[in-house]
């Protein structure tokens, strides 16, 4: 039996376990999918165990996208762009770090029929989906890309990595077509960020990179001043998609019942 897992530190709120067992069943595929909380000293057992072939591939969220990758063979072009990695596989005996956040963030945007052609894109967080976001948004055409984060050194490192990136102080709300809270802001129910989007206008995209709770204070405020509003639900579904087609070859399906195993 094949062995997956999600890392993360923490790790108890992921429900990849869930998405992916469920296709792993619907498919009929010899394998398990589990969840482990690591520290950093952890890693490169993980890494060895992919090695060994104890473990056939795994997916990496916060805090490794990033101090996994000098553990890495090799990566693949939209890894080493975004200095990114969620998803590992291994081929011709090469562990390769390979990142499916930026298909998951533009399928989800194709998926709501949104055009990010020359649209001004504006990004609350520096944390480690944003590279994904910014390459994603490039790729489909976005005219301006602009960041703000609490702490400026992070967001400015972001910049250094790409061209065409404009900071914004943190409280400062630029003009935008499309806004994404990239930030933590909005995991815990009562969660608030303290931005005052009151004269931002109507017939913007409001999007949330959290998808539990399904509606954040963020995503609230944005339906009140007439704005169209997404959670990060496709993304996640959608990154996990590619995942899955890359280990088994499969492409699984995305139907109502995907979409409610996280009503
Ligand atoms: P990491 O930063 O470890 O990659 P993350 O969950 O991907 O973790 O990112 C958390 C993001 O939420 C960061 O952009 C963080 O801002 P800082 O870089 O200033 O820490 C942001 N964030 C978390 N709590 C916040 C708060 N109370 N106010 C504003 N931003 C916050």
């Amino acid at each position: 039996m094949k062995k997956y897992l999600v890392i993360g530190n923490p790790i108890k709120h992921s429900l990849s376990p869930e998405l992916h067992n469920h296709w792993i069943k619907e498919n009929g595929i010899d394998a398990t999918y589990s969840k482990k909380k690591m520290s950093e000293n952890e890693l490169e057992n993980l890494i060895s165990e992919v090695r060994q072939h104890v473990i056939n591939g795994v997916n990496v969220t916060v805090p490794f996208k990033n101090t996994l990758i000098p553990h890495m063979d090799k990566l693949t072009d939209e890894a080493k762009r975004t200095q990114s990695v969620n998803t590992i596989y291994q081929k011709d005996n090469e562990i390769i770090g390979h990142n499916t956040d930026i298909e998951g963030f533009e399928n989800s945007i194709k998926k709501i029929n949104f055009n990010f052609n020359n649209k001004k894109i504006f990004i609350l967080g520096a944390g480690g989906v944003v590279t994904s976001i910014v390459y994603a948004s490039m790729k489909m055409g976005s005219s301006e890309i602009l960041i703000s984060n609490r702490t400026k050194e992070k967001a400015q490192k972001i910049k250094n990595t790409f061209n065409n990136i404009k900071l914004v102080n943190w409280g400062e709300i630029p003009d935008f077509d499309v806004i994404i809270n990239a930030t933590s802001l909005g995991l815990n129910q009562n969660d608030e960020i303290n931005l005052d989007f009151t004269n931002v206008g109507q017939n913007k995209l409001f999007y949330d990179v959290i998808y539990n709770p399904s509606e954040t204070k963020f995503l609230k405020v944005g339906k009140k001043l007439g704005n169209k509003c997404v959670n990060g639900k496709l993304m996640f579904i959608y990154q996990a998609f590619s995942a899955f087609k890359l280990w088994h070859g499969v492409e699984p399906l995305i139907n109502e019942e995907t979409m409610k195993l996280f009503d």
